[in-house]
């Protein structure tokens, strides 16, 4: 099922014998503020389009007015209804402070991604600089770890100072992707929403921005006396202005947290508000559409298009290797694979492209020569490829030429398996010196987690080492060859997520570019 829980919300047909009842019984009732009945998109039967295009309104039926629904569900869809998108955790524990925040991006590039990672590596370093500390993302913080995109998460326990920011997919329909996204900022016993905004990006358009983006410049003061109705219905405000005096910056503040509805638009308003849109407890006030629709921007209209269409969600779609990732942002760790590719690498690779988890795969050169579609396989989906020699000698034991004509060959090979080169090398044994490392021609990648999986332990033993033995910037060693290892690798993925950590490749951990050839590694920076 993708379709936006919005058209199926239990909540959604409580309203309507609500509304039907208030319609019926107390027509003439001066305030009755509940709007007209909501269609429900999604009973059996029902088609979504024709719902959509339903007159609104007959002339038996209360005018709709703007209302407030305290206690109003705020939308969170799961994985099942949002699929395909990735999750996000920068999270930092220092002694005068915790910082945990979450939140989701489309698969690949996208703007919406973009735009959300900039926004919280700008928010969470400014808050830790604020304590006195650079920020250094670490792990075993949050509970849940990187899970589903977005899921609900145990909070952690008030401890001190903390910024927190908590996501939630809103919508998800068509091309059209939703996210609300709360900060809350405590110190002590005070916890304050410091930022609420719902995120709107259209994949198919490119357009995104947040619920100030919605509305027309200049129809602001429009939709506000829309709200203000609402607070004075339900006995919230006086007969003044309640958004008197509000900065054009404290508008824009409230308006940020509109979320869309196929009836409604619901913003978030404080209770007890400064004119700078901040303020104490919050109260959703619903609009229904078609009173705020002259006050759309284009944009806004192509959101309550799309959200009342209700149509499947058709996420985007990338290769595997394809996220972007800041590794000085979120807590990073790469798998790498060696000796490969064997006959046992393409149910690997399934598995990764089924957990959306980027590796790395140091490359035999006699084993590219025997299974070049599987190559081909790996850079298709981005995951990063090394070199591991032709034959597997011990480098530091060879003549020059040999070292090199073990390297050149295996380039060649890759290059003719796949039209790529290695980017790195990765010595048999780890067996390296100065003269290897001059001689290699590219960065020579080591590692600082060893499963020792090639002794076959089991695949419990292998996955327990990867997954405790690691931390932020580890660089674990294992092998494709051995189908042990392969079988313990979602339970590694699984588990390093736990923990905190995002998969990335070697070369995402150095910013998507290696240090210079020569240069030794065995893990990312920390
Ligand atoms: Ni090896």
């Amino acid at each position: 099922m993708t379709r936006s829980r919005w058209g199926r919300r239990p909540a959604a047909r409580g309203r309507v014998g609500l509304a039907l009842t208030c319609a019926a019984v107390v027509a003439a009732l001066v305030g009755c503020s509940v709007a007209r009945p909501a269609v429900d998109a999604s009973q059996p039967g029902d088609d979504a389009s024709a719902a959509a295009s339903t007159p609104p309104a007959s002339s038996t039926e209360v005018p709709p007015q703007p209302r407030v629904d305290v206690g109003y569900p705020m939308p969170r869809l799961g994985p099942e209804e949002a699929p395909g998108l990735v999750a996000r955790l920068a999270a930092m524990a220092a002694p005068e402070f915790t910082v945990v925040a979450r939140w989701a991006t489309p698969p690949g590039a996208s703007v919406l991604g973009d735009a959300l990672d900039t926004r919280f590596a700008e928010m969470v370093r400014g808050y830790a600089e604020e304590h006195g500390h650079e920020w250094s993302p670490g792990v075993d913080i949050a509970p849940g770890g990187v899970g589903a995109p977005c899921a609900r998460h145990p909070l952690t326990e008030p401890v001190g100072a903390s910024l927190t920011v908590d996501c939630a997919i809103v919508t998800a329909t068509g091309t059209l992707l939703g996210e609300r996204l709360v900060v809350i900022r405590r110190d002590g016993a005070t916890a304050t929403a410091v930022d609420r905004a719902t995120w709107y990006a259209d994949a198919a358009t490119g357009e995104f921005g947040d619920g100030a983006a919605l509305y027309r410049p200049g129809a602001e003061a429009r939709v506000l006396a829309l709200l203000a109705e609402g607070l004075r219905s339900a006995g919230l405000a006086g007969s003044a202005d309640p958004f008197a005096g509000f900065t054009p910056e404290g508008v824009r503040r409230i308006l940020a947290d509109t979320v869309v509805t196929a009836d409604d638009i619901v913003v978030q308003v404080p209770l007890i508000a400064t004119p700078d849109g901040r303020g104490r407890g919050i109260v959703a006030v619903l609009v229904p559409a078609r009173l705020v629709a002259p006050f759309l921007s284009p944009f806004g209209v192509a959101v309550q298009a799309a959200v009342s269409g209700a149509a499947p969600y058709a996420p985007a779609t990338a290769p595997t290797g394809a996220d972007r990732v800041d590794c000085t942002l979120v807590a990073c760790v790469s798998i790498t694979f060696d000796d490969g590719p064997s006959r046992h690498t393409e149910a690997l690779i399934d598995a990764l492209r089924d957990l959306r988890a980027p590796a790395t795969f140091f490359l035999q050169g006699v084993n590219v020569e025997d299974h070049p579609d599987v190559v081909g396989r790996l850079v298709a989906e981005e995951h990063g490829l090394g070199n591991h020699t032709w034959g597997h000698p011990y480098l530091t034991k060879l003549p020059d030429p040999e070292v090199r004509a073990e390297i050149e060959r295996t380039q060649e090979g890759i290059e003719a398996a796949a039209e790529v080169q290695a980017t790195s090398l990765r010595p048999p044994y780890g067996d390296v010196d100065q003269r290897v490392r001059d001689l290699a021609g590219l960065p020579i990648v080591l590692w600082d987690v060893d499963t020792d999986d090639w002794q076959e332990p089991g695949s419990d033993v292998v996955a327990e080492r990867a997954i405790s033995w690691s931390s932020r910037g580890s660089i674990v060693l294992m092998h494709d060859t051995h189908e042990e290892t392969v079988a313990a690798v979602p339970g590694i993925i699984d588990g390093l997520r736990d923990r905190g950590f995002t998969l990335a490749t070697v070369s995402d951990q150095f910013g998507g570019v290696l240090p210079g050839s020569g240069t030794l590694v065995s893990h990312g920076p920390r």
